[in-house]
Formats: C-alpha cells, structure tokens, sequence
C-alpha cells in the first residue's frame, strides 16, 4: 500500500520540475531497506544534476511539494542527497478502510485491460459424450479467468466452442438408426443417448466396419445431407441439455454458443488459402502442412475429404480474429492439448500472419482420486452433474446439522456445494494435476470455499443491526500487528487481481483469501469485535465489514457466491 503513496510522489514530483523548468527529470522514489532511515526515501541527484542548482536549495524547494502530495506523510528529513519520509500508518490504514467502504464491490477495479479485446474459449464439451471432469475444469476456469479479465477493464468475448461436430456425431447416429427407441430417447434423452453411445463403442470392438460407416456418416453431414443434418440437430439440442443443466447450476453464461459445426461452411476458404500460399501437402490422399522439424505436420484433410479438429479451430481462430478483433485469445484446455494449440500457431505463422503471440493456451491437468486420473466414464455411471449435486446435498448435511433453524437452507446448500466444487479446483494452480476430495472440499474449515463464505457469515452476524462511524474511530489500534496486517492484505488486494489477470490464474486470488481469511479469523480470537469503548468499536467494525467487501467480491471473481448466513 506504500506503493501508492511512492507513485504519487514520484507523479507530483516530475510534474512540479516540468512545469516549473520544463525538464523531463526521472524521479526514484525507494523503500530503504535499514528502516531507522524512514518508510520512503528519494534521492535528489537526479534533480541536481538537469537543474543544477545546489543540493540544499534543491531539497529546501522539494520538501514542501513532496509533503502536498500525499496525506499520509509524517514528517520528512533530509540526510545529504536523500529525502526520507515517515508515513503516519494509522491514518494510511484508515484511508486504505475508508476506500474499501465507499467503492463496495468496485473495490480492486483496475483499468489494466482498457481497450483491449480479450476472447476466451472455454468449457466446449462434446456434446454427443457425456460432459467429463476436463470440461468442467475448463468451464471453472474459464468462467473466473473471464470475470477477472472484466475486474482489470478488459472488454472480454466469451465462447463455448462446443464440439458439436466430428465422426463421434457419425457415430451417435449410426447408432441411432441401428438401436435407437425415439420414444425412449424423448422420455430421458441424456442418458439414453449416452447408452448409444457406449453400446457403439462396444460393438466397434468386434465389428470394424461401424467404425467406417460412422465415418460415412459423418461425411453425409459434412456434405450436408437433409436427413442426416435434421438427425444431428435433434442429437445436439437433446445433448446440450446435459450441459446446460451443469452451466445453470453454476450460474454460467456465454456470449456465444457457436461451436465447431459453425464453421463447417468456413473451412474451404481457409484450405484454399493454405493451397495457394503453397504450404497444403499430399499424404497418401489426405491433406498435411509441415510444421518443421521440431513438430509432426498438421493433418488438414483426410483421404476422404472430411475435416479435422485442428482445421475447424483453424477456422474459428480467423473468425474471431476478422469478427472481434482480439488482442488476446485464451483457450482454456487441457495439458493433453498441448501439441494441437502449438501446430495452431505454428500454422498462424506459416501463412504469414504475425498474431501467433497473441494465441495461448491455458493449460490445466487432470483431477486425481487417490493419486489415479478420475474418470466420470468409467462405467458409464458416475455424471458430474451427480457429483454436483452430491455436495450439495453434503452442504445441506452440514448445514442442518449446524444451523438447524436457518430458512432458506436448500438455496444455502446450493451456494456453498458449488462453492467446495469451484473453490476446491481453483486453489490449485491450473497447470497441475489436482487431488478432487469432495468430502474434504465441503468442510467448513481448511482451504475450502465454504470456509471463506463461512468468514464472511460470521463478519455478517457481527455487523447485524449494528451501525458505525469511521470517521469516529481510533485510529491508534490499526497500528497493533494483527490489525495492521489485515489492512496490508485488503490493499493488496487489485495487485493480487491484476497479477492473477496477467498469469491467467485464479488460484492467486483464491489463495489470497484464504491467507485474508486465515488472518481474519485470528484477529477475532485475540480482540473483542464489539469492543466497549465506542472509537474501537467503530474502527472494528469498519475493518471488519471491509474484510467482508473483500471475501464477497473475491469470491464473486472465482465464480462463487457468498452467503449472510449458513
Ligand atoms: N471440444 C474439445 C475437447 O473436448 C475442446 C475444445 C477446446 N477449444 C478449442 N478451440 N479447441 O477436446
């Protein structure tokens, strides 16, 4: 938080010498590292230096500028070429509170991203598969990436590329026309659908040939056969039902829902230009591009004509790029794709275009359940929208058991199961396999969602029907460790969003509050919130209700909503 203060300095500083001079002068403004020299100190060699003039009349006519510009100064020394500077901590504290009540939710806004483009590809399951953990982390991910990026001023363009395309359409209706029961379909059409689709796979063991007429299928489709593109347009809205039920629950929306079937009508415009710019290979009957040494080529046609996953992305990205005019694109997938989103930009590259750096992946790994990859196929059985759904109703447990009397405690459920699903994901950094224990992600202590939103309920029954008034309180306490250490983690907190906006990681945050919370929570077991003497109270209960600003929105920016009691 001292970080403001130097910036405004070293701000007023180059200004008064520009105006008054019209010289340019770089001002240093540092943090000595022996404290007894101060909080700040300036070096004026510089100064004297452009101006010359002698270093006494230099600093006797900075002194008083530097002093207007920040309220918060105590007093100033000079020792030989340097200006040193106490900051009055209590009143800074004070400041840093009084900025959290009044901008509320604003609080932690920065305007980093100011005119730039940022869109992000994110969840786009498979629409003919059953939605599987990668999915849902992408969609976790994603969605907190997207609500930060808007947090930092960037205007942000969210798509759900939904695999809405591809042989495992083929697939899906060879199977349907072979065994499929409308009437079945109609009456549970996730799951009858998904049992299509094991069963294809399980006959495609012993017999080869449905594997090519999924294929043949899939080329009906891509040629635009009436009947088979009526089969696949019904197969993906009853499909999109599954995810939709999973974006509802988490309160998820995008701004586009155009997925790889969107470009069907696209890609030949893209293969003719890789054509004419002489980069397109024959390979035994398909289509390749080399890439180089360092990557295998990128399979653009198949024998039969029929497109491939990296030719639809390719397409997308030239749609977007002419369509939205990004200066960022984010694909939030996977490590396993790793080679694909390479040979994209390699590919970007290898036509002449220069916005290959704008192109990145945010990678994440997989979830592990007792060290082993967890799978939500297996069996067939296990649906995430289940699993969803398990720890609310561990949240309900918890909550009858806790707060027997509380109201609305289905909706309490509904906020803190989510909240142990997002937050257990989200605290680990994105790019690491992750342990998923969902008995361990709902508890209401350790690093969990529901401990922060418990935090935050217990600052709100603290506040309820209370009033304050901070410019009534004392300012003395905010100088005691634990208060000033809470004071120090809230102005820290637009650093903490901007850092977590330029890693594209939410786990900054995440961790952020855990720390914030951690603090909050110690600070209550040493002092009296509700303290007799009115001063304390007021500065109390101020810190206290800005800490919760602080949870509530940082919470809002992982994708998880707060509660006032559970
Ligand atoms: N549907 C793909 C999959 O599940 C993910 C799509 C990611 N986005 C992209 N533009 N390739 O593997």
């Amino acid at each position: 938080m001292i970080e403001q203060i130097k910036n405004d300095i070293k701000k007023t500083l180059e200004a008064y010498y520009l105006k008054t001079y019209n010289k340019e002068i770089d001002i240093v403004v540092e943090e000595p590292k022996n404290a007894s020299l101060g909080d700040i100190s300036i070096p004026m060699f510089s100064v004297v230096k452009t101006l010359r003039k002698p270093m006494p009349d230099i600093i006797e006519e900075a002194m008083p500028i530097i002093k207007a510009s920040s309220d918060v100064i105590l007093s100033l020394s000079n020792v030989g070429a340097f200006i040193n500077l106490i900051i009055d901590k209590k009143l800074l504290a004070k400041n840093v509170i009084k900025e959290v009540l009044i901008a509320d939710t604003n609080y932690g806004s920065s305007d980093i991203g100011a005119n730039q483009k940022v869109v992000l590809d994110y969840s786009s399951p498979n629409i003919a598969k059953s939605f599987s953990v990668g999915h849902l982390r992408s969609t976790m991910i994603g969605n907190s990436l997207n609500l930060i990026l808007k947090k930092c001023g960037y205007d942000t363009f969210s798509i759900n590329y939904l695999g809405d395309w591809g042989t495992q359409f083929g697939k899906m209706i060879v199977a349907y026309k072979k065994w499929g029961n409308l009437a079945k379909i109609k009456e549970d059409p996730i799951n009858e659908l998904t049992a299509l689709y094991v069963r294809f796979h399980e006959e495609a063991k012993d017999d080869p040939t449905l594997d090519e007429e999924a294929r043949k299928a899939f080329k009906k489709m891509e040629n635009r056969d009436p009947e088979y593109l009526e089969l696949w347009r019904w197969i993906r809205e009853e499909s999109l039902k599954e995810s939709a039920q999973i974006y509802d629950l988490l309160g998820i929306k995008f701004d586009s829902y155009n997925g790889e079937a969107f470009y069907n009508d696209k890609m030949d415009q893209i293969v003719e230009e890789l054509e004419n710019k002489g980069l397109l290979k024959d390979d035994q009957g398909a289509k390749i591009v080399d890439l180089g040494e360092d990557m295998p080529p990128a399979l653009i046609k198949r024998s039969d004509g029929g497109s491939l996953y990296i030719t639809r992305d390719l397409a997308a990205l030239f749609y977007r790029k002419n369509n939205y005019h990004f200066d960022r694109i984010l694909y939030v997938v996977g490590n396993e794709q790793k080679l694909h989103f390479n040979q994209l930009k390699r590919l970007v590259t290898k036509m002449g275009y220069d916005f290959a750096d704008q192109i990145e992946h945010v990678n994440f790994g997989l979830y592990l359940t007792n060290g082993k990859k967890m799978s939500t196929r297996q069996g067939g059985v296990v649906k995430l929208y289940d699993v969803l759904m398990k720890a609310i109703s561990l949240a309900y447990d918890l909550i009858t058991i806790k707060s027997p009397n509380l109201a609305n405690k289905e909706e309490i459920a509904k906020a803190v199961g989510i909240a142990a699903i997002v937050f257990g994901d989200l605290k680990n950094s994105r790019w690491l396999d992750a342990e998923f224990d969902l008995e361990q992600s709902v508890k209401f202590e350790g690093q969990t969602g529901p401990y922060l939103q418990y935090t935050s309920v217990r600052i709100a029954s603290i506040l309820k029907d209370r009033t304050f008034d901070i410019a009534k309180c004392d300012i003395d306490v905010f100088e005691k460790p634990h208060y000033f250490d809470l004071v120090r983690q809230i102005a820290s907190f637009k650093d903490t969003i901007e850092k977590a906006a330029m890693e594209c990681a939410p786990s900054l945050i995440a961790r952020y509050l855990l720390s914030l919370a951690q603090s909050f929570n110690k600070f209550y077991s040493l002092e009296k919130i509700n303290a007799l003497n009115e001063n304390v109270r007021n500065s109390n209960f101020a810190l206290a209700k800005a800490i919760r600003i602080v949870i509530n929105e940082g919470l809002r920016l992982l994708g998880i909503s707060y509660v006032d009691e559970m």
